[in-house]
């Protein structure tokens, strides 16, 4: 052997071998055609909402199939804008899902209304349509559906429940949804979507409000903009954009950057190819993780467009051999990011003092919250990434089923 060669060999037995390269849980996928795309606002110095925001709100409009869009700060200010303009307040109730992040709560209590919690069906994680009629009262002046995770709830029952009851959608994980040929944000009053990077598509922190109902699009335009009520890009086309308008109720500043809608517009048109992308990887996991038994897969009603902003699981503690937690820990010292789906709402320290709620008053919600698991689903990950976190499954069930 070579001098060089033995001082390889020996090097190599002295060094561990090399790490797995992790895998994220969701990571954006963003490129050049972005870096290019803010070139223009910063060089044209229009930064704040103008017209990448128009061009980004009339795509999203004409992907969504809906009359109205208006781009915002992130979803949680699209759903805060969204009740705002409901003129929802105090004594208000609103229904909301246990099992959601906790920002759909959060923006109830921002308006001085009270959540009212609905417990989900396991099988979707979306709201039990058959529940929500239990939990109207004569104050309920809202409800919001989640289209969690991606899956648009089980809208055509929500609705015939709520009857009059204004429907928001908070679609924030479902751009590119669809239940037939509606799209997610087109079937409710209005809908509320996130560009936040573990969504399929970004905008680093951006939302968006749709609606088919111009009334209502006009009073979320006035009060996203500080209740101003002459909208910005009519006074700035106007004979005199150096008059200031008139503040007739009082507003927020919700508005995008242009820089964020020009990043927006290239992400738009990419939705498509990473929805395709991401529905073949996860008809994939269907097929390489069906034989382990304890692990749930997703499933997707007949006629339902998956978005799968992520891949989440159910753990059926019962028959697994380890619990969530510690699977979620085996799987991260193997470089595997994975989540918990998310929360269940009613257990988190606010919502339990505030309402005296206790975990086994939504039990779904508790045992999703306690067993769900999101394994790495996105448009950055590799072949060999997604048959790594196979691998690595289906090792942990052989383990277990091993004498
Ligand atoms: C269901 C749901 N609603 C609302 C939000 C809030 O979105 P944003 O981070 O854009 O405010 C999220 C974010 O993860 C979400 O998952």
């Amino acid at each position: 052997m070579a001098e060089h060669d033995r001082h390889a060999v020996a090097e190599e037995a002295r060094s561990p071998a090399p790490e797995p390269r992790p895998i994220a849980i969701a990571a954006p996928s963003l490129g050049d055609e972005e870096w290019e795309a803010v070139r223009e606002p910063l060089m044209s110095g229009w930064l704040t909402q103008g017209p990448k925001v128009a061009a980004f709100e009339a795509a999203f409009r004409e992907r969504h199939g809906v009359a109205h869009a208006l781009a915002t700060t992130s979803c949680t200010t699209a759903l805060h804008l969204a009740l705002a303009a409901l003129e929802i307040g105090p004594g208000d109730e609103v229904i909301v899902p246990a099992f959601t992040w906790v920002a759909t709560a959060n923006v109830v209590i921002l308006t001085g209304a009270t959540p009212v919690f609905v417990d989900i069906d396991p099988h979707t994680f979306n709201m039990d349509a058959e529940q929500l009629a239990t939990r109207i009262t004569e104050r309920t002046r809202a409800i919001i559906a989640v289209h969690l995770f991606g899956l648009c709830a089980d809208m055509d029952r929500i609705l015939a429940i709520a009857g009059a009851i204004p429907v928001i959608e908070d679609a924030a994980c479902a751009a590119g949804g669809a239940i037939g040929e509606r799209h997610a944000g087109s079937m409710g009053v209005a809908g509320a979507f996130s560009f936040h990077p573990r969504k399929s598509i970004t905008t680093g922190e951006g939302g968006m409000v749709t609606t088919n109902d111009a009334a209502f699009a006009d009073r979320a335009n006035m009060l996203r903009n500080h209740g101003a009520s002459v909208p910005e890009e009519v006074r700035h086309s106007g004979p005199r954009p150096h008059l200031l308008p008139d503040f007739d109720v009082p507003g927020f500043n919700y508005r995008m950057t242009d820089l964020q809608a020009a990043v927006g517009i290239v992400q738009l048109g990419k939705l498509d190819r990473f929805l395709d992308e991401r529905r073949r990887w996860a008809d994939f996991y269907e097929r390489e993780l069906a034989g382990i038994s304890w692990l749930r897969t997703p499933r997707t009603p007949a006629g339902y467009t998956h978005a799968w902003q992520a891949y989440v699981c159910f753990v059926d503690e019962d028959a697994a051999p380890m619990t969530r937690n510690t699977l979620m820990d085996r799987l991260q010292d193997q470089g595997i990011s994975t989540r918990p789906g998310t929360h269940a709402v009613h257990m988190l320290g606010y919502y339990r003092e505030r309402f005296g709620l206790k975990p086994d008053d939504f039990p779904a919600a508790r045992d999703c919250d306690r067993c769900s698991v999101a394994i790495p689903l996105h448009n950055r990950m590799t072949s060999d990434d997604f048959a790594r976190v196979v691998a690595a499954l289906r090792a942990i069930d052989r383990a277990a089923g091993a004498p």
